[in-house]
This record gives C-alpha cells, structure tokens and sequence, in this order.
C-alpha cells in the first residue's frame, strides 16, 4: 500500500470513528443530566476547560504525527500528509514541512468543529425541547472526547512504529537501491561527514593500513584516507555490499560513480575545484590502496584476526541494530580492532530509530553523543574533547534528522 493510500484510509476510519466517539459523549452528557443545575457561567467555563483538554490531546497527536510521517511517509490526516509533502518539495528548511503537518492536521480538526456548533446550536434555536445549556454540555462533552480520542490516537500511532518489525539485511538489503536512494548527490549528512573525516584522518598515523568498518557497497568515505593509508581495508557484513564494490574496483559498466563525493574530499582538503585528471587520479591512488575486502561480523567479539592503527566505522553499528545494548557490544567489538595509541572514527545518525531504504526500514539503534561519549570509556578519549552533532534535516526522506561524529584516540596504556 502506497503512503497516500494508507494515508487516505487512515483519515476515513480515524475521522468516522472521532465525529462517532465524540458526538455520542456530547449526547450522552446532556442525556445524564448531570449538569442540568450548572450555572451558566459554570457551563461556559467547563466549555473552555474542555478546549484545553482538547488541545493538549491534540498536541500529543501531532507529536506522534510527525514521528509517523518521518518514519512512514503515512499519516492519519491526509491534509497534513499533503501539506508535509507539498511544503517539501518548495524548501530545503528542515522545520517548515513539521510546521505544515501540524498546520494542516489541527486545521482540518478545527474546521471540524463547525459542524458540531452549528448543529449545538441550530439545534437549541430550532427546538422547544433543547436549549442553549445543553448545546454548550454537548459541545463540552464532545470536547472532552475528541481530546481523550487524539491521545488514544497517538498512543496507538506510537505503538505501531514501536513495534513495526525492521528489514532485514540478510533478506532485504539490495546495494543498488541503498546506493540510489542515498548518493546520487553529496546529501547534508556526507557534506558533513566527508568535510569531517578529511579533518580526522591527519590525526591518523601516516603510511599503515587503515580499516573501514561496515562500509556497505560505499566509497565516499575511503577518498579520504588514499593519501595516508599504506593499503586499504574494507570490511562488511554482505557479501553483496563487497561484490559491489569490487565493481568500482574493476571499473564495471554500471558501476556507482563516486565521482560527487571524489571531487567533494578534494574540496574539503582545499583544492576548490579539482580537475578531472585530479578526480581520476584520486579514484586510481584509492583503487590501488585497497588491497582487501573482507566479510566481518561486528557481532563477533573478535571480527578480525588483527590490530589497526586507524578504524573508521561510520554509520555501521548505530545502523545494524535497534537495540540499544547490541548497539554498545558492537562499539566494543570494532573498537577492540584499533591497537593502543590508534584512531577510531565513527560516525552515527542521531536519535534514529530506523532509516529508510527503497520502503524498507532498517534499524537505528536511537543513540546520540553522550552514548558515544560513554561507550568509548575509559579506553577511548575524544580528539580536541568534543562529539561533533550536525543537524541535517533529512527526517522525510531518510528518517533522521542529525548526525554524531566523533573521532577517538585510544590510550597507548590500558587504564
Ligand atoms: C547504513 S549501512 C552503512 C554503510 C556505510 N558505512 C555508509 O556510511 O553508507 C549499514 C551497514 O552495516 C552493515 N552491517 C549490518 N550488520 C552488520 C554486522 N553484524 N556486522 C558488520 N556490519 C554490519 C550492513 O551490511 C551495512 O552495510
């Protein structure tokens, strides 16, 4: 099912269900008698208490709207879907297409309670049995439902992205659609880490094999390390990620051109704009600097026979698992692999729970700077002291909306 069709079925069934809920409370209130001896300014008040409670459930919902739309691209509110979606296309501003979900769902919500005034209070007009007291406890009531029904609403919103299953990389992870989906263009989040990286690698020790940890199907980040690194090693847990890569190696027909992010490390080491023959010569010093790929398992607490003087591990253990505590074992496991006094550099999508690849969501394991901060204890300390957070705004199109970098030397001595 398409995100528009969820979304248009959603709003059917979840409007349907709010007029019924909440037109039965308004009549079952005034039908109780309950506060048939409210006085006037009494039965005004609890109206406007009821707005309240009507707003604040609201605010939850919109709350677990948004989360819904990040994630999904679905929302229970077409309106907002359309206005998130529309409001993405004209700007490149990470809070305007939030703000636009919110606008149009409380919009349609508010102009929902037109119908409900006029026929409160058409009602009281036309009728010798209604009065006007009753047409305010009516909207009262349906108020108050209306409330309890938009948080009840974001709870279940929340429990179904809680407990929405992830993609597997055994059985749903396909390079091509990552490598489309993801790096076609040099994205906010690599205009980040690349720019980064080059920084971190000229604190690596010169002329020793460097491994990249996790490097899926990609190259973007191994531009960087060409001119340090006596040889290159790529390590993954796919095969199929390692076949791809072994078609740029080879110089395949077909084969991902990298050439966006190639001329993109070279700006960053301060060539402005790097010719093609420097784009060319780039891309052959890489090829011959990688001289191993290798399938590894971070779940192994031993994923390779040896030490590295410099890892780089980005985007791989944050983005294997939802599960916090896995998250922390696998930061283990690959930082076990720098030797003392080495680099370790990662990089991690900041509080995602999953990301999204051609419709599939794989995990995120919802970590930010201070779990990084905390897992590199005590044998880690940060480069310069700091973890670098870069906000990127790529909620809708990937699911997250900022990044972690970190780069880590470990102590020459275990404390
Ligand atoms: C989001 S991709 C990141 C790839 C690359 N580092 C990048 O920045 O584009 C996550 C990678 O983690 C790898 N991965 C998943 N489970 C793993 C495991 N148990 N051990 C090592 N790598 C794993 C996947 O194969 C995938 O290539």
């Amino acid at each position: 099912m398409s995100g528009w069709t969820a979304s248009i079925a959603a709003t059917v069934v979840s409007n349907y269900a709010l007029d019924v809920w909440a037109a039965a409370a308004g009549v079952a209130l005034v039908a109780s008698g309950l506060l048939d001896d409210v006085a006037p300014p009494w039965a005004v008040a609890l109206l406007a208490g009821s707005y309240v409670a009507w707003g604040l459930g609201l605010r939850t919902n919109l709350v677990a709207n948004w989360s819904l739309l990040a994630r999904t691209g679905t929302s229970t509110n077409v309106i907002s879907k359309a206005a998130h979606d529309l409001t993405r296309r004209v700007t490149t501003s990470a809070r305007a297409p939030r703000l636009a979900a919110a606008i149009g769902y409380a919009g349609t919500q508010v102009a929902a309670e037109v119908p409900y005034y006029a026929g409160a209070f058409g009602t009281a007009a036309l009728s010798d049995t209604v009065g006007t007291h009753d047409a305010v406890v009516f909207l009262a009531g349906a108020n108050l439902a209306a409330g309890a029904y938009e948080y009840g609403l974001a709870r279940l919103t929340r429990a179904f992205l809680g407990r929405r299953r992830y993609a597997s990389f055994d059985i749903d992870w396909v390079p091509a659609h990552y490598l489309t989906g993801y790096y076609r263009t040099v994205e906010p989040d690599e205009v980040a880490t690349i720019a980064f990286l080059v920084a971190a690698v000229r604190h690596a020790e010169r002329d020793r094999p460097v491994l990249f940890f996790g490097t899926g199907p990609t190259l973007h980040h191994v531009f960087a390390a060409a001119e340090i690194a006596s040889e290159i090693h790529l390590g993954d847990y796919l095969p199929a990620n390692l076949t791809e890569i072994q078609r740029w190696l080879d110089r395949e027909p077909g084969a991902h051109d990298w050439r966006p992010f190639v001329r993109y490390t070279l700006q960053c080491e301060g060539i402005a704009d790097p010719s093609d023959e420097e784009l060319a010569a780039r891309e052959d010093l890489t090829r011959s600097k990688i001289t191993s790929l290798i399938r590894v398992d971070a779940r192994h607490p031993r994923p390779l026979g040896r030490t590295y003087a410099t890892v780089i591990s980005p985007y791989c253990a944050d983005s294997a698992t939802a599960d916090r505590t896995t998250w922390r074992l696998f930061m283990r496991h690959i930082t076990g692999l720098v030797e003392p006094g080495g680099l370790f550099v990662t990089a991690a999508l900041r509080r995602c729970r999953g990301y999204t690849v051609a419709g599939h969501t794989f995990p995120g394991a919802d970590i930010d700077e201070h779990d990084i901060h905390e897992v590199l204890q005590p044998e880690f300390a940060p480069l310069d002291g700091t973890i670098e957070v870069h906000r990127t705004g790529q909620d809708t199109a990937h699911g997250y909306s900022a990044i972690v970098l970190c780069r880590a030397r470990r102590m020459a001595t275990t404390p």
